[in-house]
């Protein structure tokens, strides 16, 4: 089973990974978290480059590419592999996150981007995707917190820079896809404390086995 967690900054997801964790491995199911960017040693150069706040010049077809290949990198070397061992992968944040962040909210071509992901994902897609959903200055606020606190790095705040209509664009790219993919994608309400949001990722994933 491949899952995959989305949001926009400060909305919890790395936080709530250990839960889903614990929620498999009482099933007695072999699990492994990963992340995009930054899923391999290779990736972790990329996310690097990526995420550094100085790299203000960073064209968004350049930063397009440079998530595809990470991604390209992170399929190869690792989701596959597990995922043909009969793992569950956990991934926070995969391809939504371009349709979201480099489409909706840059501007990218979203055609160029559907072109993209053909390419690098070769038809695979998250069995299911828990978007966790919250007001952006909520999450900011949250995010820039564990920044100045130092749980979060420094080095890592090119996208916490954008302004504050860069990341509503972000909320509300997300919501609209949910919408169109109600299927696979579940919105929790990470605004909640953590015992709630919990709570609700587990009500989805027992529900998600349930009718597998
Ligand atoms: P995170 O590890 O704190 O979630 O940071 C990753 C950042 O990269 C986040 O701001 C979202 C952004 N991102 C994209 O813009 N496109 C992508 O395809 C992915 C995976 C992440």
């Amino acid at each position: 089973m491949f899952i995959t967690l989305e949001g926009i900054e400060g909305s919890g997801k790395t936080t709530q990974v250990n839960n889903i964790i614990r929620f498999f491995e009482k099933r007695g199911d072999d699990c492994i978290v990963t992340r995009e960017p930054g899923g391999t040693e290779i990736g972790k150069q990329i996310r690097t480059i990526l995420l550094n706040p100085g790299n203000r010049n960073l064209f968004p077809l350049a930063e397009l590419l440079l998530y595809a290949a990470d991604r390209a990198q992170h399929l190869k070397e690792k989701i596959i592999p597990e995922l043909s061992s009969g793992k569950t992968v956990i991934c926070d944040r995969f391809f939504d996150a371009t349709t979201i962040y480099q489409g909706f909210a840059r501007g990218l071509d979203m055609k160029l981007i559907q072109n993209l992901h053909h390419i690098v994902l070769d038809d695979l897609k998250p069995d299911l995707t828990i978007l966790f959903d919250l007001p952006v200055k909520t999450g900011l606020t949250r995010a820039w917190k564990q920044i100045d606190e130092g749980s979060r790095s420094n080095a890592e705040t090119r996208f916490e820079k954008e302004a504050l209509a860069f990341h509503e664009k972000v909320r509300s790219g997300y919501l609209e896809l949910a919408g169109q993919e109600p299927d696979r994608i579940r919105i929790i309400d990470a605004s909640n404390d953590k015992k709630k949001v919990s709570e609700e990722i587990m009500a989805i994933l027992t529900h998600e086995l349930e009718n597998r």
